[in-house]
């Protein structure tokens, strides 16, 4: 993995980016649709409940199912003519305001960019769909099968809720990132319940939730904030399945294990990290004049930044890695340089999710 991202890599001052100018590989990511996925399946005779709190989250799981076409209101308008965010939570609507373009380019720019940001959510749900099939045949317990089956249907609900918002009301879906699908079939092909459960439930969940709460409350559309809301919820409960998991499988770990998947968890979130937003600029940035790498450059050089930056890490990943073990003094300064961790909101338990002791 560090070799592939490596040759993507780009320096930016003290900052590292990961860039694709090479549209071929990322067609090709793009076309590895059938991937080698080495499953082990376990049978369990054992149908009674062994693990009590992942009982208890799938009845919770079961209570808190909705349905994506009936729940939301689809006739609420959502256009180009209004800040479906604040305009402050869009970077390419606030880079048209500095060059002195119109409100009406400022609000299709921010348009845009989230449709591109609800395309790359809604293939990351695709992933995770695809990742719990696997994990009801890998995981050993009858309490983690049912769990991971419910997610299942979460999942298949999100794809469902956000294909169709895009369908339906933003009329775009855009290609998944190079970036992005790279990382996503890392963890697909990876090996064992252990590698599965912390990248797509620990890191890809929790940061998930973090961008959805970011969105959700810089929303002025209620469509929207409703979707994002119910959306929201499931994914909490998938980021406590990863760090009720991960809390048995670290409480099991020897210190090189523990060392290997700290240093893992930094790698695939450091690589999301970089990449900055540079696929999306790569892709929208000419429309509005815009050069991706100059607008990455201001961003990643602001004073600001790590505190900007870090804010979808520290609602619930970095949180739930530091109460895991998985960040610890020595690799801490990596996740503060990259920009993804700040002092203020550390140890702060995310809304929702179990506290590790
Ligand atoms: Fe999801
Ligand atoms: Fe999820």
């Amino acid at each position: 993995m560090k070799k592939f991202m490596e040759e993507h890599r780009k320096k930016f001052g003290d900052f590292e980016v990961i860039e694709f100018v090479d549209e071929q590989a990322v067609e090709s990511l793009r076309k590895h649709t059938a991937c080698d996925v080495p499953l082990t399946l376990n049978w369990t005779w054992e149908y009674g409940s062994e693990v009590a709190e992942l009982r208890r989250l799938y009845e919770k799981g079961k209570v808190n199912q909705w349905n994506a076409e009936t729940e939301l209101d689809w006739d609420t308008p959502v256009t180009k003519d209004e800040w479906v965010l604040n305009p402050e939570g869009s970077m390419l609507a606030q880079a048209c305001a500095l060059m002195g373009k119109d409100e009406a380019t400022q609000k299709a720019a921010a348009f845009d960019e989230l449709a591109y940001l609800m395309s790359q959510l809604l293939h990351g749900e695709q992933a995770a769909l695809q990742l719990c099939g696997q994990l009801t045949n890998l995981c050993d317990k009858m309490d983690q099968k049912w769990y991971a089956a419910s997610q299942v249907v979460d999942e298949a609900r999100h794809i469902e809720v956000i294909s169709k918002f895009l369908q339906r009301k933003m009329g775009t879906i855009y290609p998944v990132g190079g970036t992005l699908k790279f990382l996503l079939d890392e963890l697909l092909e990876a090996e064992g319940v252990q590698k599965k459960t912390l990248g797509m439930q620990c890191l890809f969940e929790g940061t998930a939730v973090g961008i959805m709460d970011l969105m959700r409350s810089e929303s002025r559309n209620a469509l929207f904030s409703h979707m994002m809301e119910k959306v929201e919820q499931d994914e909490s409960r998938h980021a406590a399945f990863g760090v009720l998991t991960m809390r048995r499988v670290v409480q099991e770990a020897s210190e090189n294990e523990m060392h290997e998947m700290e240093d893992w968890a930094f790698q695939v979130l450091e690589a999301l990290n970089a990449n900055q937003q540079l696929d999306m600029l790569a892709h929208l940035g000419p429309k509005y004049d815009i050069d991706g790498e100059a607008m990455t450059r201001m961003f990643t050089g602001m004073a600001e930044f790590a505190d900007i930056n870090s804010r979808a890490f520290m609602h619930t990943v970095v949180p739930n890695l530091k109460r895991l073990g998985l960040i610890t003094e020595r690799t801490e300064s990596g996740w503060r340089k990259v920009g993804m961790m700040v002092d203020e909101r550390a140890g702060k338990p995310a809304a929702g999710l179990p506290e590790v002791s």
